[in-house]
């Protein structure tokens, strides 16, 4: 069956930084299907061959050393372009005759992918399903759906209702590139292909879990973007909460999206709802030195760029363990790092080393160092019954050859053959906002929590690490 992948918002930065590179790299992997097409859509009037050459130029910079010129001419012959207006009914009716004309009279595979400015899907939504253009009479029809997905829970119930009046649930798919890191679907391998990990994976064993999710870059020329979405918007709602349900979700019965998602969303419903008092105790929020003096950033903006958090999941596996989340822009070092802590031994034998033995700790690399780590304790040989933490080091980069693949070749590759186990539902998404939204309206009241200043460079505010300390436990500061 042909199949074709329209990108609304064509002309950008998106589809040049990631979704083209991110097709090439399919086909010279020979793992596009057969007759696919790649179609963009934007009001730029390029024609087919002005956006064939805007890609090859901004391809060759993307893909740097993955970058060949006869096997990019080949994928250039299946890229066409076909300039219109979201608003306009009639450029939706053209796309449509213009796609049936590429892919014959039969049936297609279609994927819409809705690259645009996030105040455009739903309008995109609702034309595709005017324009009969979602109907699935003639083939499968797949729209895939950028974050931010709203802006709070509302809006997202809002889109979703927008979407939904004109797509079944089975054709919507909501993307969160996190879920197309190697390391992040390596989490579920790691917890559900070994056995070694489930028993010990829960409050009998496990102190405490920290998922920190930190950037070396600052916000560049998105204040726009920025100044509405801040950090909670921006990384917890989408990709950090992702990462905390992979943790903590039970083994679902089969690895297909609505067993997988079904156990994820329960996590989320499983979050202990916050109350005034857990909020001001429990949330934190930062901002680097200099934000205030970016491009368009308002010079009183109390728009955090830092923020920590503690969440409790209320259920049997988890109960009275917390999970602390972190994530900033401008800190020491590009890392995503999933922590967990296991319990100290509950009875010391060896007198006088006590205060040397580190609980263990399994650290999940998932970027950019991709890879696990296990420290335990090791006796240090010659020196009597003295011991200290040691590694068993798994890197990515040693035991697999050839560069990782960038996430949205999974996902794409997935929407075109119809896979969403890596992709949100409706519910989840809705789920993540309920945790987020009193965060938000909490932090709305004036200085609650106050916003922390860190010089770039470091793990955000001095007053996280404070605030870690108080519990009696120490944030995982490393690169
Ligand atoms: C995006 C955020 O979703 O994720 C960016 O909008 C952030 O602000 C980026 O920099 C991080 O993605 P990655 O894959 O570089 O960790």
């Amino acid at each position: 069956m042909p199949h074709s992948i329209v990108i609304f918002g064509a002309s950008g930065d998106l589809t040049q930084r990631k979704l083209i590179p991110a097709l090439y790299q399919l086909h010279r992997k020979g793992r596009l299907p057969d007759d696919t097409r790649v179609v963009g859509f934007s009001r730029t009037k390029f024609t087919h061959d002005e956006w064939r050459a805007s890609l090859t130029e901004s391809t060759q910079k993307f893909a740097g050393d993955n970058f060949d010129a006869e096997s990019w001419g080949e994928f250039a012959q299946k890229i066409f372009y076909h300039p219109g207006d979201i608003g306009q009914a009639e450029d939706f009716a053209e796309l449509d005759k213009m796609l049936v004309e590429l892919e014959g009279d039969g049936e297609s595979e279609r994927v819409y992918y809705l690259s645009t400015a996030p105040r455009f899907y739903g309008p995109a939504a609702e034309m595709l399903g005017k324009s009969g253009m979602a109907d699935e009479s003639n083939g499968p029809r797949r729209v895939v759906i950028e974050k931010p997905f709203g802006t709070d829970g509302e809006t997202a119930s809002k889109l979703n209702a927008v979407v939904h009046s004109h797509f079944a649930e089975h054709q919507v798919y909501r993307i969160d590139h996190y879920l197309g890191k190697e390391t992040v679907q390596n989490l579920m391998v790691l917890r559900f292909a070994n056995s070694i990990f489930e028993p010990i994976w829960n409050r009998n064993y496990i102190n405490h879990v920290q998922i920190t999710v930190a950037e070396e870059v600052d916000i560049g020329s998105r204040a726009g973007y920025y100044e509405t979405a801040g950090i909670i918007r921006d990384m917890f709602q989408n990709h950090i909460l992702q990462l905390m349900m992979i943790t903590a979700m039970e083994a679902p019965v089969k690895y297909a999206a609505d067993p997988v998602r079904d156990e994820k969303v329960k996590v989320l419903q499983a979050v202990r709802p916050m109350t005034p008092e857990m909020l001001t105790a429990d949330t934190f929020r930062g901002q680097y030195d200099g934000y205030l003096q970016e491009k368009d950033v308002a010079p009183d903006s109390q728009t955090a760029t830092f923020a920590a958090m503690k969440l409790w999941i209320d259920n049997w596996r988890w109960q009275g363990v917390p999970f602390y989340l972190r994530s900033g822009k401008a800190m020491s070092c590009r890392t995503t790092q999933i922590v967990i802590r296991f319990r100290r031994p509950p009875h010391m034998l060896f007198e006088n080393t006590s205060r040397n033995c580190e609980a263990n700790q399994l650290v999940i690399q998932v970027q950019p160092a991709e890879g696990i780590q296990m420290h335990f304790q090791t006796k240090v040989p010659d020196q009597g019954m003295r011991f200290r933490q040691t590694d068993l080091d798994f890197r990515y980069d040693r035991e697999f050859r050839g560069v990782m693949p960038e996430a949205y070749e999974r996902l794409l590759l997935d929407a075109l053959e119809g896979d969403a186990s890596l992709f949100a539902r409706a519910d989840e998404v809705e789920a993540a906002w309920s945790i987020c939204d009193p965060i938000l309206q909490h932090w709305q009241n004036e200085n609650q929590p106050p916003v922390y200043k860190y010089e770039r460079g470091f793990w955000g505010p001095m007053e996280s690490t404070e605030w870690m300390r108080e519990t009696g436990r120490e944030w995982f500061d490393t690169c």
